[in-house]
């Protein structure tokens, strides 16, 4: 197997400058998961803190599939993308009745949420299987130093890249050239300041040579960001509140929230009292609170109903002083400390 030169300088530059992160130090299956689950929508910065407390909390598959779809989904607030959570869970009720973890690619792309990116990353990380990612970095990188203009949101492109990730691996250091290429793309090669001045790669990129590492990667569509307006409002009746929980085929599936009532434009508070019943004493506590998601951009407005009266709005009355036992999206979360001491 001829090595390339390509792939021997990353995994140079990767024994010098790879990060040391806490899923590292294993080759546990389990926690190499969660980590890869936490970091697919998730930055390194973010994901860090929460990794670490959700394998205190689950230190390995059965306590996870021994637990609540709340319990877990309560350890994930605040990380969005919930579906990898309620999918986390169903896949570690799986792997108890597998009897185990599955030890081959087939057997562990076969989990719910594990796509050819997971399957891959624990292949090789976990087991030392030879078996490339491609993820944004590694699209990134390739498309790069190979000045490969195909778009990576092309069938063509996907399958292109794929096999090109698969002929740079270093098969008997399958962890390391994974680790090496994803590193390197979020650390020197970055999408918008990469660091070309200081660049181990730099006498052989294509994109460098040809002063088009700005475009690179290309891809095909451009997607659409839209405009949702949600008004919240927060009841207060006797110490108690009004909590939803939210359904399928939506954002933050199986989350709570205070009532929530969607449109197509910002309502006015009078808009917002006639939907709601003229009750008790309304005060509107934020407007136009922007939350972004990857295609949406939400615009949050919260309102505090303080009233002697139930209004009649869908949900379950809980005690206010309960609420920090509820899974909330992280917008709720940031709603509800505008509510303070009030
Ligand atoms: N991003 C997601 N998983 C990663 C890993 N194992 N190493 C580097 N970056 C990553």
């Amino acid at each position: 197997m001829n090595t390339s030169d390509f792939s021997l300088r990353l995994l140079d530059w990767y024994a010098q400058h790879g990060r040391e992160l806490p899923w590292r130090q294993t080759r546990d299956p389990y926690r190499i998961w969660v980590s890869e689950i936490i970091l697919q929508q998730t930055r390194v910065a973010q994901g860090y803190d929460y990794f670490l407390r959700f394998i205190r909390r689950f230190p390995n598959v059965e306590s996870l599939a021994a637990a609540s779809e709340d319990q877990v989904l309560s350890q994930w607030q605040g990380l969005g993308y919930y579906s990898r959570a309620r999918n986390l869970y169903a896949a570690a009720r799986q792997v108890v009745v597998l009897g185990g973890f599955p030890t081959d690619y087939e057997g562990i792309r076969s989990l719910k949420g594990v796509g050819d990116y997971t399957a891959a990353a624990i292949a090789s990380l976990a087991y030392g299987l030879p078996h490339a990612v491609v993820d944004g970095n590694v699209y990134r990188v390739l498309s790069r130093y190979f000045g490969i203009d195909t778009p990576i949101d092309s069938t063509a492109g996907r399958k292109l890249f794929a096999a090109l990730a698969q002929e740079m691996l270093v098969p008997s250091r399958s962890a390391d050239y994974n680790q090496a290429i994803m590193d390197f793309g979020a650390l020197q090669c970055t999408p918008r300041v990469p660091q070309c001045a200081a660049c181990p790669l730099a006498d052989g990129c294509q994109a460098l040579a040809n002063g088009n590492v700005d475009k690179l990667p290309c891809k095909e569509h451009f997607t659409r960001v839209r405009d949702r307006f949600f008004t919240y409002v927060y009841v207060r009746c006797g110490g108690e509140t009004l909590l939803q929980r939210r359904g399928a085929g939506d954002i933050w599936q199986g989350l709570y929230q205070m009532p929530l009532f969607e449109s197509t434009h910002p309502l006015s508070p009078r808009e917002v009292e006639e939907m709601v019943g003229h009750l008790g004493r309304m005060t509107r506590l934020c407007s136009d609170h922007r939350h972004q998601l990857t295609h949406q951009r939400l615009h949050a407005d919260l309102y505090l109903l303080e009233t002697d009266n139930r209004p009649s709005i869908d949900g379950s009355w809980i005690q206010e002083t309960e609420l920090g036992s509820y899974a909330v999206p992280r917008l709720v979360q940031e709603l509800l400390a505008l509510l303070g001491d009030r």
